[in-house]
């Protein structure tokens, strides 16, 4: 059976219930692009998943909407928002059109780990300037498109060292990754970095922060060979 996000969703709110090294660092490299004082700004944070992102921009004091289109992880957010209130309100949503979401209704659209697995990119960033009041501002995360690409793999070199072997980074599209416990076994977009800042360029963003944040001390002890290597692209751009 091929699988998708609404065959994985349980097993991916599992994973990250037991504290993964990796989401982790993924949600600590997000927050690092946002202010540390959110209070009284209006966040939508895309594509959120069981909420690891949308709970730690609401603890910051924004007023924070939850949506994605894969139901089942919805039901885990609003689960875990009735177990541990933070105020926030999740709707179930397909970030290529936003729905539920007035215009200008945002001060900040929060992505992680979410535009890489949207098949129309331009939609996702036209509905985000949508929903964007004027300087408002997109924060997203994905996996680094240089080191993440499709079928990439690590290989043993004679000096003892474990490399990244990229083949395809040129090849973009839906590809699904043949590793039987890897997020991306549901399915993915690969884009090249020039793919996604073309289309903040086109929808009259400005670029305001790009970063490649070096793997944290929690990943590196639990997965060494990736020290070298940033795991994630963060990017920051303002509606103008
Ligand atoms: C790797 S998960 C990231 C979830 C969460 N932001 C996090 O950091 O854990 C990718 C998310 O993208 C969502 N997604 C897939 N298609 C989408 C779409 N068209 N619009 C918005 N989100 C989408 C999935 O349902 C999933 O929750």
């Amino acid at each position: 059976m091929e699988e998708n996000w609404d065959t994985i969703a349980d097993w991916y709110a599992s994973q990250l219930s037991t504290g993964s090294p990796m989401h982790g660092f993924a949600r600590d490299v997000l927050l690092a692009a946002l202010p540390q004082d959110m209070s009284g700004a209006r966040v939508v944070d895309l594509g959120c998943g069981e909420g690891i992102v949308t709970r730690a921009v609401a603890a910051r004091g924004a007023t924070v909407t939850g949506v994605d289109p894969t139901k089942r992880l919805v039901e885990h957010a609003r689960s875990i928002e009735r177990a541990t209130p933070c105020g926030v309100t999740y709707a179930v949503d397909d970030g290529t059109v936003l729905t539920t979401l007035e215009d200008s209704s945002a001060d900040w659209v929060t992505a992680g780990l979410s535009l890489n697995n949207i098949p129309d990119l331009e939609a996702a960033v036209r509905s985000v300037r949508r929903v964007l009041a004027p300087g408002g501002q997109l924060v997203f995360t994905i996996p680094h498109p240089c080191f993440e690409a499709p079928h990439a793999s690590w290989v043993d070199t004679d000096d003892g060292m474990s490399r990244r072997l990229i083949g395809d980074y040129l090849i973009e599209g839906f590809w699904r990754s043949d590793n039987p416990s890897g997020v991306r076994r549901g399915g993915n977009q690969h884009r090249t970095v020039s793919r996604y800042l073309m289309a903040l360029i086109n929808h009259r963003f400005v670029i305001e922060l790009v970063a490649e944040p070096q793997p944290d001390r929690r990943l590196i002890d639990q997965q060494p060979h990736r020290a070298g290597l940033p795991p994630f692209l963060v990017v920051r751009s303002r509606r103008v």
